[in-house]
């Protein structure tokens, strides 16, 4: 069995995950009611709380279960946040004289296909879209991926949460987009979707859209056309996110991260291996599943282990 710690941004998680994929606990703390009157995450507010949450989050996750193998999330992610899970990792393991793993976040998100009961098998196109990044993922066996297209600017998720904020929205964004937007026209405004060469995205132009159309707006008229901006707004998104799963012509495709839990993106992509609800934003499951497919770091050298805050 496998321990799972992901500290990366904003939730403070950890899993127990059996070697063939089956989730025996996955604890999530997320901190995003203490960052929502930021409207955004505080790094170094992230940090402190992760220092408070994560020896309550591994008990409760352990709750008494036998582990053999020490789980991390060690890159890409805040360095401060990313550091209080590297170091629970570390002292865990050392105490134990347990191999340590330590797994890419992205590689995380793409393994919350390979947990059961979905167990998704490779050859397909994976579509990771989160909060941090928004890419096309070759994925031919379950230990990597190549990459086909990134965005040049804007994640999607990112796109989501700075859009919730021009329209007065809570933090994170998506999900209050998301609900928003079910009551409203997303024909009613016409939203740009860039077009950029090859699999790459951007969003950043689709934000200064909404900005525009948003100031441009009586401030009592706002409040009457919300729904339909959201509406509007979201339809641009996914367009410019199956557009491009479209343009690789892939028969088998497959959608992470936590813009999967967009109720129009996964209805727009019917045919599409679709994370579950529960795995797409982040947890530490993924991050044990992702590690069954990663070298490990025997004891005493990933005492040495660094966080690395790009991938
Ligand atoms: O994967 P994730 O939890 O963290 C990162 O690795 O970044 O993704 C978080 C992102 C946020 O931007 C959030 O607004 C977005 O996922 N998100 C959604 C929905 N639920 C979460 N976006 C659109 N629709 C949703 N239902
Ligand atoms: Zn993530």
């Amino acid at each position: 069995m496998i321990l799972g710690i992901e500290t990366s941004c904003d939730e403070t998680a950890a899993a127990v995950v059996t070697r063939d994929g089956e989730i025996v606990s996955n604890v999530v703390a997320s901190q995003a009611e203490l960052h929502a009157r930021f409207g955004g995450v505080v790094p170094e507010v992230a940090s402190r709380r992760h220092l408070e949450l994560i020896a309550p989050v591994i008990e409760e996750a352990l709750d008494g279960h036998e582990v053999d193998t020490v789980a991390v999330t060690s890159r890409p992610g805040l360095i401060g946040a990313l550091l209080v899970g590297v170091s629970a990792a570390k002292a865990l393991a050392w105490a134990r004289r347990l191999p340590l793993v330590p797994v890419d976040h992205l590689h995380g998100h793409v393994a919350s296909l390979y947990l059961k009961p979905l167990d998704r098998q490779p050859p397909f196109t994976c579509l990771l879209a989160s909060g941090g990044h928004t890419m096309l993922l070759d994925v031919q066996e379950r230990g990597g991926y190549r990459v086909l297209g990134t965005t040049l600017d804007d994640a999607a998720g990112e796109a989501f949460d700075k859009g919730a904020r021009l329209l007065g929205l809570g933090y994170p964004g998506g999900r209050e987009i998301d609900l928003l937007a079910r009551q409203g026209d997303p024909t009613a405004y016409d939203f740009p979707v860039a077009r950029v060469p090859g699999l790459d995205f951007s969003f950043s132009g689709l934000k200064t859209a909404l900005l525009y159309t948003v100031r441009d707006l009586p401030p009592d008229e706002l409040a009457a056309r919300r729904a339909d901006l959201a509406a509007s707004y979201q339809r641009a998104i996914v367009r410019a996110l199956v557009e491009r799963v479209e343009a690789t012509g892939a028969a088998r495709v497959a959608v992470v991260g936590g813009v999967a839990a967009n109720s129009e993106l996964r209805a727009s992509l019917p045919d599409a291996a679709l994370a579950p609800l529960a795995l797409c934003t982040d947890n530490a499951a993924m991050i044990a599943s992702a590690a069954r497919y990663a070298e490990h770091v025997p004891y005493p050298d990933y005492l040495s282990l660094d966080a690395r805050p790009s991938a």
